[in-house]
């Protein structure tokens, strides 16, 4: 699979580095090889979330470089995921506003019938937003809100931020251990919390 992982500036920096950790750790095992591009705006708020740069065995481009392979649909690249999609990068890929490689990218990705995952992270949904997402699923996208789920139990902040990333790997159909499945209704209470409750 030839996959374009896109970093917008949208707040979830953490979902961006889940998956890419994942992709560098089990990307190859999978066939998997990632091109990757941040727009200026995920750098910053990688910065703030993360710290640092991201590093990754990966090549990176810059998002102003339209020479990239995957500007085009000949090269044949099969996903994309947008990892947090800002409404502005909603907007402007639900609106074909190629300004960028970003944009662009995602745009080859919907003329080309090839799978694209957006990420979104806003709140609250404006009536924009809203026509933006149903403009994109029209056209074939993957609206995946970066929404944590708790039904597993997650105990840490990473494992939170797992719920999410193990759905767009699900969708992108990459086998992956990053949440515990759902297998239908467990105690409510571990061992180690007091069952203090009560009942409603
Ligand atoms: C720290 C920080 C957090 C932000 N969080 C969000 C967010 O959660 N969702 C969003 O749509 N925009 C958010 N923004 C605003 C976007 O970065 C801004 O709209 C920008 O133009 C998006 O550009 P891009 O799509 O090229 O990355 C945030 C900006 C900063 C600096």
């Amino acid at each position: 699979m030839k996959l374009v992982v896109g970093v917008s500036g949208a707040s979830g920096a953490p979902y961006a580095k889940k998956l890419l950790d994942f992709l560098a750790e089990h990307g190859p095992a999978h066939g998997v090889s990632a091109d990757l591009v941040f727009t200026e705006t995920g750098k910053q708020v990688w910065a703030q979330e993360i710290g640092g740069s991201p590093k990754y065995p990966f090549k990176a481009w810059s998002n102003r470089d339209f020479t990239a392979p995957f500007a085009s649909g000949s090269s044949m690249y099969d996903a994309m995921v947008v990892i947090p999609c800002s409404a502005g990068a909603l907007s402007r890929i639900a609106y074909g506003i190629s300004v960028d490689l970003v944009g662009r990218a995602a745009d080859v990705m919907l003329k080309e019938r090839r799978k694209l995952v957006l990420v979104l992270r806003e709140t609250p949904i404006s009536l924009v937003h809203a026509r933006a997402m149903t403009q994109v699923i029209e056209a074939g996208a993957f609206v995946m809100p970066a929404s944590p789920s708790f039904y597993s139990g997650p105990r840490t902040i990473d494992e939170l931020v797992g719920t999410v990333v193990a759905r767009v790997l699900d969708r992108l159909g990459l086998p992956n251990e990053l949440m515990k499945r759902w297998t239908g209704l467990t105690p409510r209470h571990r061992a180690d919390e007091p069952d203090d409750s009560s009942e409603v």
